[in-house]
């Protein structure tokens, strides 16, 4: 069912870190940047890279396997060898707790 998930307090993710999580089976990485919270697919389109251990440069992730790289604000693959987007999830904050939504953004 479609419905929000409880992360982690917000002060547990603080800018530029990231905590992985497993909603449904599916792994999404909830990422700080500058007290802005998103949320992509913690799974490499080249080879199914865990994104959430990779580097973070200002808002794009690099995959600490072949070094793909993605923006974190929309999912968008920015260098090969991925060629193909990862997917977002909405994210907000409720009385101090980090969700996220279990169903892609558009
Ligand atoms: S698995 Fe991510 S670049 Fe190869």
């Amino acid at each position: 069912m479609a419905q929000w998930h409880d992360i982690a307090p917000v002060e547990e993710i603080p800018p530029g870190t990231c905590r992985s999580v497993d909603i449904d089976g599916r792994p999404i990485a909830v990422i700080n940047l500058d007290g802005e919270f998103y949320a992509i697919e913690d799974l490499c389109t080249h080879d199914g890279g865990d994104l959430a251990s990779g580097d973070i440069e200002g808002d794009v992730i690099v995959c600490p396997r072949h070094g793909a790289r993605f923006s974190i604000k929309t999912g968008e693959v920015l260098a090969p060898p991925a060629y193909e987007d990862i997917a977002t999830f909405p994210v907000r904050v409720e009385n101090g707790m980090v969700q996220v939504f279990d169903q892609p953004a558009d």
